[in-house]
Formats: C-alpha cells, sequence, structure tokens
C-alpha cells in the first residue's frame, strides 16, 4: 500500500516556494494515496520561536493547506507534537544513526553558521527526528521541495539501518517526490538564493498571504537581466534570475518549463513580468483570501487538528509498539 507523508515547519511566512515545491503538489496526491499531513512544530523549535507566534503560525500553516486544497475529511492533518510516537521514535533510530551521516547534513552547516559550537543537540539531530516522522508511518512516498533531497536519503538510510540491525524488513525504504516545473523557487532579489522564510528581505519572497499590490510590486521589483527571454532551455539556465521567474509561471500556470518558454521567448521582461504578477494574483489571491477566512475561524482549525491527532495517532503507535518490541523494550 501507498502512504504519503509530508510536513511544513510552523515558522511563519509561508512563501510561493512552500507553495510550489511542496503544498500545491500535494493536493494532486490526495486523490491516489492515502495523505498524512502534518505541520512539524517540534522541527520548528530547533531555533528559537515566540510561543505565541509558533502557536499561531501552526494554525496559519494548516489554513494554507487547507486553502490550497488538501482535504481534512480525505487527509490526515495534525501538529506533530501531539503525537509523541514521533520524539519517541526518533530516540530508538538515533540510536543507531552514525554522527558520520549527520555530519554530512549540508542544511545543518547553513543553519549553524560559523557559531557551530553553540548550535542546539535538536538543530544537528533534526533529519532523525524527519526520519522518524516518515518511518512511525511507514510511509512510502514523501513529496518535498529539492531542499529536502539529503534529509529523505538519510531517512532511507536510517530506515535500512534499522532493518539490517534486526534483520527483517521492518520499515519501507521511503520514496522521495520531487516534481513540477518549481522544485527550487529562488529568491528575487538573488538567484543563487533559494526563496527563504527567515531572509530578511520582504522584496525576496511572495507570501501566500501577500495582496495584489504586494506581488505586482516584489515581482515588478524582482531581479533580472536587460536581454529579452531565450528561445531555448539552455539559454535560459545560463541566467538564473530569468529561469527562475519562468520556472514560478509555469509550475503557476501547471505547464513544463518548455511550454512556458515557448509562450514568451524573445518577449521584454516587461511584458512578461505583468503576464506573471496577474497569474500569481489570480492563483494566491483565492488562496491568501481562503486562508483568512479560515483563520478567523481558530476554532474550526482546531477541530480539524484534534481529529487529525487522532486518526494519526491510532496509525503511529502500534507501529512505534512493534518498533519498541523488535528493539527488545519490554513491555510488562
Ligand atoms: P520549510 O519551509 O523548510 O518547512 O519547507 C516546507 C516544504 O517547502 C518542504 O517540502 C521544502 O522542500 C519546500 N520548500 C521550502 N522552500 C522552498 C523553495 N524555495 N523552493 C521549493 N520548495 C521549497
Ligand atoms: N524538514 C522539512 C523542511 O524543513 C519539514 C519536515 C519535517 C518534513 N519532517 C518531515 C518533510 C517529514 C517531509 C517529511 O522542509
Amino acid at each position: 500500500m501507498n502512504r504519503i507523508f509530508s510536513g511544513v515547519q510552523p515558522t511563519g511566512n509561508l512563501h510561493l516556494g512552500n507553495y510550489l515545491g511542496a503544498i500545491r503538489n500535494w493536493v494532486a496526491l490526495q486523490n491516489e494515496y492515502e495523505c498524512i499531513f502534518c505541520i512539524v512544530d517540534l522541527h520548528a523549535l530547533t531555533l528559537p520561536q515566540d510561543p505565541d507566534e509558533l502557536r499561531a503560525s501552526t494554525r496559519e500553516v494548516t489554513a494554507a493547506y487547507i486553502a490550497a486544497g488538501i482535504d481534512p475529511e480525505r487527509c490526515i492533518i495534525f501538529n506533530q507534537s501531539m503525537v509523541p510516537a514521533h520524539a519517541e521514535l526518533a530516540w530508538l533510530l538515533a540510536c543507531l544513526t552514525p554522527l558520520g551521516w549527520l555530519n554530512r547534513m549540508t542544511q545543518f552547516k547553513e543553519k549553524a553558521g560559523k557559531q557551530r559550537e553553540m548550535a542546539g543537540l535538536g538543530l544537528y539531530s533534526y533529519p532523525v527526528l524527519m526520519a522518524a516522522d516518515i518511518l512511525v508511518y511507514k510511509a512510502t512516498h514523501v513529496p518535498v521541495g529539492e531542499d529536502q533531497k539529503q534529509h529523505l536519503e538519510l531517512a532511507r538510510d536510517i530506515a535500512g539501518a534499522f532493518n539490517r540491525r534486526y534483520d527483517r524488513d521492518f520499515f519501507p525504504l521511503p520514496e522521495p517526490q520531487i516534481f513540477g516545473a518549481a522544485t527550487r523557487v529562488m529568491s528575487l532579489r538573488d538567484g543563487t538564493k533559494k526563496m527563504s522564510k527567515s531572509d530578511s528581505s520582504d522584496f525576496s519572497r511572495i507570501n501566500m498571504t501577500d495582496d495584489a499590490q504586494a506581488i505586482t510590486l516584489k515581482i515588478r521589483r524582482a531581479k533580472t537581466d536587460p536581454l529579452p527571454l531565450p528561445s531555448t532551455i539552455a539559454d535560459l539556465e545560463r541566467r538564473p534570475e530569468a529561469d527562475n521567474l519562468l520556472g514560478i509561471y509555469a509550475a503557476l500556470a501547471g505547464m513544463s518549463r518548455e511550454v512556458a518558454l515557448t509562450r514568451f521567448a524573445g518577449r521584454n521582461f516587461s511584458e512578461f513580468k505583468e503576464a506573471l504578477s496577474e497569474l500569481s494574483v489570480e492563483v494566491l489571491g483565492r488562496i491568501g483570501g481562503e486562508m483568512r477566512r479560515l483563520m478567523a475561524d481558530p476554532g474550526y482549525i482546531d477541530a480539524v487538528l484534534r481529529r487529525g491527532v487522532e486518526r494519526a495517532r491510532a496509525i503511529a503507535e502500534p507501529v512505534l509498539r512493534e518498533a519498541q518490541q523488535i528493539s527488545g523494550l519490554l513491555r510488562p
């Protein structure tokens, strides 16, 4: 049986990268798979958070899932911390994970920055918790943006380590699903940096809740070179900012980069940007409006999460119990 698991951290400023790299793809998958979508609040704590903002952001991400088209009846939507099996399995897996594997993680190096000695243990062991998130449901497929690829490879290695240690096929090796025309959305200010929640420049990212005016202004100011759009993908790929904006257009329109490029080859950026703004406002305007409507009713959001927690526990707890049993922990 196929089962999907994925998650987003509730750390504020959900942006177009989160939408195009992850959430939008999930909407298409819910028809084919059993889907579990998590708001990974324990992961958010790997960096300092304001407690009230973390709670608000947990509801906001929930609203974004639903507003983007994820059906809370068909899918399980819940916040990670309310299912203790994640953290419990993470310990069992941590004991099987060599430090050498964690030392390779590039995201830790980026997030820890220069003060490596001051980085928290949680930030370092984060990929083990991520592996537990997936494995505690025996999920087979994990749809994410390109930046999570390395963490997913580690999750597969950790699943393999458990299976080998106890000499059985207990955990399936989860497959990454990285698809769409914008698997790595870059900053609007710098085509070599990914669009991120933590970028200090507001003009670097389009937020899922931005209104039409903000979206249009940000796209108008987006960095570009002076040439018109080229006619081949190879030429486009030599121009990171142009490549990024075209990828965004293609993903929003649900078409390939190639098809999008034939539409705009030879056109000037002013014309292309106008079309991109119009499309972005159309898609995000609808989702942002729905998010605001949902967030005005926290009672509804909490009810969705409570129901999700119940359904998630019903799957995770038996898997954890079996993993504990296999590991030799006594259940007296
Ligand atoms: P995060 O914001 O780190 O919790 O990421 C949540 C999901 O969004 C993950 O699947 C990421 O891979 C995806 N994501 C985050 N930033 C980007 C980006 N700039 N481009 C594409 N996908 C992204
Ligand atoms: N690490 C992911 C991110 O920052 C979020 C995440 C946590 C996740 N656990 C997961 C994604 C399990 C997929 C599956 O984007």
